[in-house]
Parts: structure tokens; sequence; C-alpha cells
């Protein structure tokens, strides 16, 4: 499946956030969005989501245009966002916050399939399914709601800034496992990240959003070398 988005324009009143943004991902590919704070990352996926209204553009799954569908529909098409700022459910245990991912799957054998799924992809959190969300650090959390979105199946996973505020090492284990996700699963991921180095470094292609707008399109490591990439937002 292919997730595509045509000449997005968005704003928030008087505030352009998004003008004719093009992108587009394939079920078992990952593609990185990078820009700096207030570029419109999280714009673009929460019109992808449904919660901010575009004023232009087409977002389509396999062509049909969903622009206009509810949030839930969205989702129920298979659409599932990691927002910024991990808010994991704090009093509830890891085990009942990733059971509200899934509060949709009926079926017990199925249910069991998918809690062995994300445990197996995050060994930490199956070791912690009893302590409450709350206790976490700040990287479990980052990966129980990641894990709680992966409940759903989704096909299409959009993750917002995964990186920010972790350490170094921890987020390199978080994007370890994101990598892992795209080969054991078909999900097509958008990863929207300041950190450019982590995001190009396992996605397939990026796209770099500038003030609203898509100014660079390239396979990721192409990217990696760009002479601008490097110096805006790579260090070097
Ligand atoms: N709820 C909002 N109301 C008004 N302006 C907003 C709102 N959310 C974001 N913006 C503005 O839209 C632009 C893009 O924001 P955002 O998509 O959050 O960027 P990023 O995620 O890249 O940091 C910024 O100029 C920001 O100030
Ligand atoms: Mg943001």
């Amino acid at each position: 499946m292919r997730l595509t988005v045509e000449g997005l324009t968005a704003g928030y009143g008087s505030v352009n956030a998004l003008c004719d943004v093009n992108l587009e991902v394939e079920t078992g590919e990952m593609v990185a969005v990078i820009g700096s704070n207030g570029a419109g990352k999280s714009t673009v996926l929460n019109c992808i989501c449904g919660v901010v209204p575009a004023s232009e553009g087409r977002i389509c799954l396999d062509g049909i245009d969903m622009l206009d569908e509810p949030p839930h529909k969205i989702a129920m098409m298979g659409i599932a966002q990691v927002p910024e700022g991990r808010r994991v459910f704090p009093r509830l245990t890891v085990l009942e916050n990733l059971e509200m991912g899934a509060y949709i799957v009926r079926d017990k054998r199925a249910l069991m399939e998918r809690f062995d799924f994300v445990y197996q992809l995050f060994p930490r959190l199956a070791e912690r399914k009893k302590q409450n969300a709350g206790d976490l650090s700040g990287g479990e959390q980052q990966m129980l709601v990641i894990a709680r979105a992966i409940m759903r199946k989704p096909r299409f996973l959009l993750l917002d800034e995964p990186s920010l505020g972790l350490a170094p090492v921890v987020v390199e284990s978080i994007f370890d496992i994101i990598a892992s996700l795209v080969n054991s699963s078909d999900a097509g991921i958008i990863v929207v990240e300041q950190n450019a180095a982590m995001a190009l470094s396992i996605a397939n292609r990026g796209y770099v959003l500038e003030n609203g707008r898509i100014t660079i399109a390239a396979p990721a490591k192409e990217l990696m070398n760009d002479k601008r990439v490097k110096a805006a937002y790579i260090g070097g």
C-alpha cells in the first residue's frame, strides 16, 4: 500500500504552517522527515491523522482520498500516530497501556499474538509489564508508546520525534528497534525528527522540511552526505 501526501497546505488561523507539501511512503519502507523546531513536522503528521485540517491538497491511501475523513476513521484505515511527548497512562501498568492500544481486538489468540510481537520487539517492556507506566524511564516510556501503537497492527506508523529529550545511547537502542520493525512487519513508517543523523541512518528515503516546505527529497544516504543537510542538521 502507499500513503501519499500531495500539495498539502495547512495552517492555524493566520499562521501558515505547511505549503504545498508532497511526500509518500509505501508499506515496508521507512521515510524520515527532518527539520528544525517549528518547521511543520508535527503538523504534517497531524494532517495525515485528520487532527489538523488541511486547506488544500490530498492525502491518499492507495489513491483513495481520506483528507475529509474524521480521525477515528483514518485510524481504522490503518494509520497510527505516536505523538510528541510520550503520553503514557501513568497509573496503568505497562500491560494495561498495551491493552489500550488493542482494545478493538476481541479475539484472544490474535491479542496474544500481538503481545508476543511487541514483547519480542521490546524485551524491556516484557520485563516491566506489571510496573506502572509512570515509573518507567523516559526511554522505556517512548518504547511503550511506540509498542502501544504497534498493538493496533498499523499499516502506517507515524512517529513524532521519538528521540526528543533522551540520552544518545537510549535513542540508539530505540532506533535499532524501529529499524528492526521495518524488517519484521510490513508497516510503512514516517519518522519526523530534529535528530537528522539518527533518522537518516535507518531510513530508506528522507525529506527536508523548512518553514513548511519540502526543500529536498532524496534517498537517505544521499541526504546524509548532502552539504546543506550536513551544515544545517548534522553539524559538519
Ligand atoms: N496549535 C497551534 N496554533 C498555532 N500555531 C501553531 C500550532 N501548532 C503549531 N503552530 C505553528 O505552526 C508551525 C509548525 O509547527 P509544528 O508543526 O509544531 O512544527 P515542528 O513539529 O516541526 O516543530 C510553527 O510556526 C508553530 O508555531
Ligand atoms: Mg513537532
